[in-house]
């Protein structure tokens, strides 16, 4: 089982970390905390030993009665360290090698992965020496989750708030991932695309981007630098991931086609619109009491030209068919010239577009495997595998 350690000081925002701990103890991973004197002003020890089971650690010298060099025995067993949330004391401290409580004497003993997360007042944020620590500590490998931007405890409007749960909880499961990616660069487009009829009106589907998304941070926690090409969701960017926004398949089709020459991996997950209105109206549409048609022309099919254009790409497209689904899904992996094609399979439980879930078919050219119902979590990365091994 993998140890996470995680370090507190003293920020209004110390009640998050509760939280953070409660989700990395479901994802399985066995969780250490350690506070500084003045964060369990906010958060009791206690409380976070009822849910990691464990000593909260404060002091150095707390419970000296087994001997062992507690600092130095958590250091070793640890897998991550994250400091969250992290002040600009710490900081300081962190980057000048003081150790001075347990938090900061067992980040100096520790060799694992170091993650910090500051939150502080924007212009203590923003102050050139709180800077030059971060960059300090970043020039000696220890990552950071930048923080968010809003109102801040003390009232002011700026950066400096503690980043989201999510965002934490990302950053240590990334690194704890095998870095299978590490060095590669990975393209994937998500979500509907919108083709609009009138400044008003367009035509779309109902894709909601959770599979590419879910790919995205996928292929991140694997190591790669990842490009995400996204049509209109209602999810939250990614963490560390270069997301573009786009609306029409036009679109979607110039950035990929901007990035295309310099990815290794390409993952079309996107619900591309087959057609576009062929005009645009400059004013919304008059109703009158006549049926209407709107004219629909071709949109460029972007997997197609990937597959026809690709140098040292390996290329995922995903396809959804309602009828001969297999046989449909196998033609267009030809037919587009794919590495690998997932088959979505609308009609089964758990499938489809808005849940959590989906049950597919992967198709290569040696053969086809149905999967069992997964997390689209956890079939991104079977997805992502599969794609470094065809
Ligand atoms: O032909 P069909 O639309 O079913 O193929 C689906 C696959 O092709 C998906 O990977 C989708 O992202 C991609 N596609 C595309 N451009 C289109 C239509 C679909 O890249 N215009």
């Amino acid at each position: 089982m993998k140890t996470v350690i995680v370090g507190i000081s003293s920020s209004v925002a110390a009640f998050k970390s509760v939280q953070l701990v409660s989700d990395l103890l479901k994802e399985g991973l066995d969780v250490e905390v350690i506070e500084t004197k003045n964060a369990t002003e906010f958060v009791t020890p206690l409380q976070f030993s009822s849910l990691t089971k464990h000593k909260t650690y404060v002091n150095t010298f707390d419970r000296v009665e087994n001997y062992d060099v507690e600092h130095i025995s958590l250091a070793k067993k640890a897998d991550v360290f994250i400091v969250a949330p992290a002040t600009a004391n710490v900081i300081a401290k962190l980057a000048n090698g003081i150790a001075e409580d347990m938090l900061t004497t067992t980040f100096l003993a520790c060799d694992c992965e170091k993650i910090i997360a500051p939150a502080m007042n924007t212009k203590m944020y923003e102050n050139p020496i709180t800077q030059e620590n971060i960059e300090k500590l970043k020039k000696y490998g220890v990552k950071f989750v930048e923080p968010a931007t809003g109102l801040l405890a003390c009232g002011d409007e700026g950066k400096g708030k503690l980043a989201s749960v999510d965002d934490l909880k990302e950053a240590v499961l990334s690194s704890l991932r095998e870095k299978k990616l590490a060095g590669r660069k990975v393209l994937i487009t998500a979500g509907p695309t919108m083709e609009a009829i009138d400044p008003v009106r367009f035509i779309s589907n109902h894709s909601s981007g959770k599979q590419g998304y879910a790919l995205a941070k996928a292929a991140k926690n694997l190591g790669a630098e990842v490009t995400l090409v996204s049509g209109p969701v209602s999810i939250k960017e990614p963490y560390g991931v270069n997301t573009i926004k786009v609306k029409s398949a036009l679109e979607m089709f110039e950035e990929v086609k901007k990035h295309f020459d310099e990815v290794d991996y390409v993952v079309m997950s996107a619900a591309v619109a087959d057609y576009r209105p062929k005009n645009v109206a400059s004013q919304k549409l008059k109703k009158s009491d006549d049926d209407m048609s709107i004219e629909l022309v071709r949109n460029p099919d972007i997997l197609k030209y990937l597959g026809e254009h690709k140098t040292k790409q390996k290329i995922c497209g995903f396809a959804m068919e309602t009828e001969n689904q297999l046989e449909n899904a196998t033609k267009k992996f030809f037919g587009k010239n794919c590495d690998l094609l997932v088959l979505n399979d609308l009609f089964e439980k758990g499938a489809g577009f808005k849940g959590d879930t989906n049950v597919v078919t992967l198709i290569t050219k040696e053969n086809n495997e149905k999967l069992e119902m997964m997390s689209k979590e956890e079939l991104s990365y079977v997805i992502l595998n599969k794609l470094m091994e065809v």
